[in-house]
């Protein structure tokens, strides 16, 4: 029996002897490509070579690619589980030609592969061709010779083969594989289409047009093919299995799940949604998505939680999928090794999910359960669906899988609508339907001089004023100025953009950014004075300091990544980087705050590799090579065939197009001045080298100096004085406090003279300097003790504030209650108070009227006893 390795080694070996190379399957978020979620097909990242924007050292390519159809265009997170053949992530075969062979090769390689190589017999094959393609048609039928019983032609609905909104497309011909007679199902284009006996395998693209946001077609430069098959189905039909997930590739993974779960069935669909669950995100996360609530990292989030799910209802309540990560690297990393280097990353990134999700997914089940014992008809309301999705984190897709499962329908409607206030968020997902940008096209290119040069004569190639192009641009006007040969860097890889002038006599023009468009090089700016014009030869000149602090910035970036990975661990990857010529900021996986010991090691090892002075050397050399050296590419970065390959001795290599010191030792010194998270698993660096470190340095010793004085110490001795100080203030306070206790007392003592008696009550109302409220609530309690039968009211003002404290004793608490009387003083010091009939306090912020309000205490005890 062929394993799906073995298939996915005969396809490769076949095309390569056929003169495709083999290409690696480009990462699941795609490259400069804001149209797409998800890589969704072989040719994604082969996009701009159909186009004819990016030429390739060749015309075949072979890949086997991951791809994940969840979220967007091509959307089947729905149907996982549900159904034999349906996945969020499959691997799709592809061989492709650039204007290199078309439809008659194109098919006869699909017919060889298939029919010699694999040796499926020809009369389980069914041909369809779209319904316009006579060409197609007659090659398959007159050169190939298939059975015209065989063969259909299908509208373009099925036929006619679109990447996403815009793009390359073209017709296309599908072959099925026939799965026999005791199947339920007819061929393609007849009303039983949708059976399951007759199962497309194959898909060869005639990629022969773009199309562009309005929906115009136009030719592409060169006709081109594009195929895709997905390894799965093919592996279902050479396994002699009827439904994919009992292929030997998820029988394994379904195996790893029973024996953590100990389900017996291996055909439980919860089994089948898991297994397939934890190839996309495995893979999203590999490839730098994680959890969150917008965009790719939502779609990761809601199939994360759906596969937590069912590992449920399998029983599983620990935080079980990550443990399916070893699994699934036994069985894929060998052909997909950045999943293997993941392994780490991606365990931590699931566990954390599933802690996150297993605190809210029992009560949410509850919730929805006791919701659809309390419904009437068969519809789960829009609020329940609303009230899980926001406060126990059910993504609507969840609920309504449960809902499918019991037969029932959710309200969807009713969660929009109780969703409105919160869909802002949602919409970030939707900013990937299409629509290319926007910018003016410029059609020059830039040859970059600046690695060696920072100054050179050159012609303007074109100039834009207010988003068009012009001849000329005068003094005063701002504008972009494109070059045919530039020392200007142009921001990218996280480098900024170079500064500096262009001059020409008696013209200049400042130079405050420089980005990149396709292949040419705008400079950004203001034309300080005189005038410039297309074809005109100037000088161009970059800041040369500022280029060189921004240099240092970027090469001790390099050093932070490699010392992270270090000390950290190999699961570190850059997520985002920013250099310019005061800092560098450095954005990287991992799951928890680097403690300070680390921090300080990290520090360490940079600074050390800085003083080794290692020379900057740089390499061009093949991506190929590059990778196999080990240089670190970053994931979802795409690059040319032939990179440029930076190293500092062995400690760092990677793959760079920026600009760099020529010795480690330039940089001087790195200082690392925060750490911190930004996004689940994600932590940011900051640090300043050079003269910026020095900087940084100094006003940490004038801090360190001023604080010295003040605490009059010398800087070695600060610790043990500042220590020393805390210390003593907090036995200062005890003694306060004591003290203030005791004063009250004695001041109670005093003052149990001067109350007044009405009707055997004893009133007293004071003032008492100095006291707090918890001396004034102590003095209170002592006062009633002393006086028997009494109603007693204290205050006193600390910074314009006062505190009042009223007791009754207990015996006539039924007619006088603390908390009137602390209202009613209260009350006239601009105030209001509270409290129990024996003990209540308040405050007042008008002490101007306190004494006042004190005198007022004995006529509304007599008043209160009167009633
Ligand atoms: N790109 C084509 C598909 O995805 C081959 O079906």
């Amino acid at each position: 029996m062929k394993s799906s390795a073995d298939i996915r080694k005969l396809f490769l070996d076949f095309f390569a002897s056929k003169g495709h190379e083999v290409v690696a399957s480009s990462p699941l978020v795609p490259a400069n490509d804001p149209t797409l979620l998800f890589t969704n097909a072989g040719m994604v990242q082969f996009k701009e070579t159909f186009l004819g924007q990016e030429t390739r050292k060749y015309t075949r390519a072979v890949t086997t690619q991951r791809c994940v159809r969840a979220g967007g265009k091509h959307n089947d997170l729905e149907n996982v589980g549900y159904t034999a053949r349906h996945h969020t992530f499959f691997e799709m075969l592809g061989n492709f030609s650039f204007g290199d062979y078309f439809k008659r090769e194109a098919i006869q390689y699909a017919w060889e592969f298939l029919t010699e190589t694999l040796a499926l017999p020809a009369e389980k094959l069914w041909i369809t061709v779209f319904e316009e393609d006579d060409e197609a048609a007659d090659i398959w039928l007159n050169e190939i010779g298939v059975s015209a019983e065989r063969f259909s032609r299908i509208g373009a609905k099925d036929n006619f083969w679109s990447m996403g909104d815009t793009g390359p497309c073209g017709p296309c011909s599908e072959i099925f594989y026939d799965h026999g007679g005791d199947v339920a199902g007819g061929p393609p284009g007849t009303p039983e289409e949708d059976g399951d006996r007759y199962i497309e395998i194959w898909n060869l693209v005639f990629m022969q047009f773009n199309r562009s946001a309005d929906g115009t077609l136009t030719p592409l430069p060169k006709p081109s093919v594009d195929t895709g098959m997905g390894l799965e189905r093919l592996a279902a039909v050479l396994q002699h299995v009827h439904n994919n997930y009992e292929i030997d590739l998820f029988q394994h993974l379904i195996q790893a799940i029973q024996k953590l779960s100990g389900t017996e069935d291996h055909t439980n669909f919860s089994l089948r949604v898991i297994a397939d669950h934890i190839r996309s995100c495995s893979f999203m996360i590999t490839d730098g998505v994680y959890p969150s609530n917008e965009g790719r990292g939502y779609v990761l989030r809601r199939i994360i939680r759906r596969a937590i799910r069912h590992g449920h209802k399998l029983g599983l309540k620990d935080n079980f999928f990550y443990k399916l990560v070893q699994p699934l690297v036994d069985e894929m990393g060998e052909a997909f090794p950045e999943l293997a280097q993941s392994q780490e990353l991606v365990e931590k990134a699931l566990q954390q999910e599933e802690t996150r999700f297993a605190d809210t997914l029992d009560n949410g089940l509850k919730i929805l359960d006791q919701a659809i014992e309390d419904m009437g008809d068969k519809e789960i309301p829009g609020e329940t669906v609303f009230l899980l999705y926001d406060t126990y984190g059910f993504p609507i897709d969840l609920t309504a899988d449960i809902a499918r499962e019991r037969g029932l329908t959710i309200d969807i409607a009713g969660f929009e609508r109780a969703m409105e206030a919160q869909r802002n968020r949602a919409r970030s997902a939707s900013q990937f339907s299409g629509g290319l940008s926007d910018q003016i096209t410029i059609d020059s290119s830039t040859e970059f001089c600046g690695y060696d040069l920072t100054q050179h004569d050159s012609t303007i190639l074109a100039i834009i004023v207010n988003g068009e192009h012009v001849d000329s641009i005068s003094e005063g006007q701002e504008g972009l100025i494109v070059l045919d040969k530039t020392p200007f860097y142009a921001e990218s890889g996280g480098q900024v953009g170079d500064h500096g002038e262009i001059n020409a006599d008696n013209a200049s023009f400042t130079v405050s950014d420089t980005r990149k468009q396709s292949q040419a090089f705008t400079h950004i700016g203001r034309c300080e004075h005189g005038r410039f014009q297309v074809g005109q030869r100037v000088t161009a000149q970059i800041d040369e300091n500022n280029r060189l602090a921004t240099a240092l910035n970027h090469s001790a970036t390099h050093l932070l990544h490699a010392a992270l990975r270090k000390v950290l661990g190999e699961h570190v990857m850059q997520k985002g980087s920013l250099v310019n010529p005061q800092r560098l900021r450095f954005d990287f996986s991992h799951f928890e705050p680097v403690t300070p010991a680390q921090l300080r090691e990290i520090e360490r090892l940079v600074n050390q590799q800085i003083r080794l002075n290692h020379p900057v050397e740089t390499r061009l050399m093949a991506i190929e090579e590059a990778k196999k050296s080990g240089a670190m590419a970053l994931f979802g970065e795409k690059y040319d065939d032939e990179v440029r390959v930076l190293s500092m001795s062995d400690f760092s290599i990677e793959l760079c197009g920026g600009t760099h010191v020529k010795q480690t030792g330039d940089i001087g010194m790195l200082k690392i001045t925060s750490e911190a998270g930004i996004a689940s698993g994600v932590r940011r660096i900051e640090a300043v080298t050079g003269e910026k470190a020095i900087d940084y340095i100094e006003q940490m010793e004038t801090t360190l100096a001023d604080v010295s004085d003040l605490l009059k110490a010398k800087p070695a001795n600060v610790q043990d004085k500042a220590s020393q100080l805390v210390q003593r203030q907090r036995e200062l306070e005890k003694e306060l406090e004591a003290l203030k206790a005791k004063l009250a007392s004695s001041a109670g003592n005093d003052l149990a003279d001067s109350a007044t008696e009405i009707n055997g009550i004893k009133v007293l109302a004071s003032t008492l300097e100095g006291a707090d409220g918890k001396s004034l609530r102590d003095a209170v309690d002592q006062l009633k003790n002393k006086l028997g039968t009494a109603v007693i009211a204290l205050t006193a003002v600390n910074d314009e504030k006062i505190t009042i404290i009223a007791g009754v004793t207990k015996d006539i608490t039924d007619k006088i209650r603390a908390g009137d009387l602390v209202g009613h003083i209260a009350s006239q010091v601009g105030g209001k108070g509270g409290g129990r009939p024996d003990m209540a306090q308040g405050g007042g912020n008008e002490p101007q009227n306190l004494a006042a309000a004190l005198a007022s205490v004995p006529d509304w005890v007599t008043s209160k006893l009167e009633n």
